[in-house]
């Protein structure tokens, strides 16, 4: 398998194993909290032949991913979004772009590429499962964080991802860094704790990794009423905004020795 090329700027993947356990939900309001911050924030939908982004954020019209990548390249299709976040979403029902096929993702990416040198960070929204193009996104990512919920057949997934990840590294050769956990409709801390802490002691038992607790979202009405166009990222107050301030703080301060301040 060839390598893809390289972002010019830190590149952070939500992933996870299963659907529905809140990736997009994630990627969208943590990127549209850095981008409140002020970061120049590019949000890439690489569920690229089934996206959600452009109905979750209600984005405007534009040229389709299959469309751009033929033709006008990839900034013809970026969108705006809420607080100066800017959008590239996916097309939805795209089934030659959801095949995982090497060679277009590697014109995608080499594409991506040149557009993320606009910005300073990019935050990409995975596919579930562990097909080709999740792995080699996730190899391409300098931070990984795995989505799960506490339900069970979530949190065995998560630990499948990690799996596949690990022995995907082994086998390709490749620096997948080692995934961190974000724990989606827990009902308080503790229970975020406790699921972290058990998937954690789990990776280390069977993979030696030791994957960190990168933070927590409660369940909630607001953050289920956001689906719909009104992401809870955009609210100023609240356990959903606090929880996410968290996050967004801690990758603020990883990222900061690779972030370019202008
Ligand atoms: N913390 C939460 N509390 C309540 N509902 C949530 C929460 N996180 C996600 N959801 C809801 O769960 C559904 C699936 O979320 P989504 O982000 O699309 O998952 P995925 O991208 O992993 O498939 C959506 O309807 C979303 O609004
Ligand atoms: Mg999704």
């Amino acid at each position: 398998m060839s390598a893809l090329q390289r972002l010019p700027v830190p590149f952070v993947l939500v992933t996870g194993g299963k659907g529905g356990v809140g990736k997009s939900t994630l990627a969208a309001n943590l990127a549209i909290s850095m981008a409140r911050e002020g970061r120049r924030t590019l949000l890439v939908d690489l569920d690229l032949g089934l996206g959600d982004l452009e109905t979750m954020l209600a984005l405007p019209e534009g040229p389709s991913l299959e469309d751009a990548l033929d033709g006008p390249g990839l900034a013809a299709c970026v969108r705006a979004g809420p607080c100066g976040l800017d959008v590239l979403p996916a097309a939805n029902g795209a089934e030659a772009l959801a095949r995982g096929d090497e060679a277009l993702r590697g014109r995608f990416v080499a594409a991506l590429a040149q557009l993320a040198s606009r910005y300073e960070l990019v935050l990409g929204d995975s596919a579930a499962g562990i097909g080709p193009d999740v792995l080699a996104f996730a190899c391409l990512a300098d931070r990984v964080l795995v989505t799960t919920t506490p339900d069970v057949t979530a949190l065995t997934d998560a630990y499948g991802l990690i799996k596949a990840l690990d022995r995907y590294g082994e086998r390709t050769g490749a620096d997948v860094p080692t995934p961190e956990l974000v724990i989606n409709q827990a009902s308080d801390v503790a229970e975020a704790d406790g699921i972290a802490r058990k998937l954690r002691s789990i990776c280390q038992r069977f993979l030696c990794r030791s994957p960190r607790h990168a933070g927590w979202l409660p369940r909630s009405q607001r953050i289920a009423r956001g689906a719909a166009g009104r992401p809870f990222a955009l609210e100023s107050e609240g356990l959903e905004v606090l929880c996410l301030r968290q996050l967004g703080l801690r990758l603020d301060r990883s990222l900061r020795h690779t972030l370019t301040t202008v």
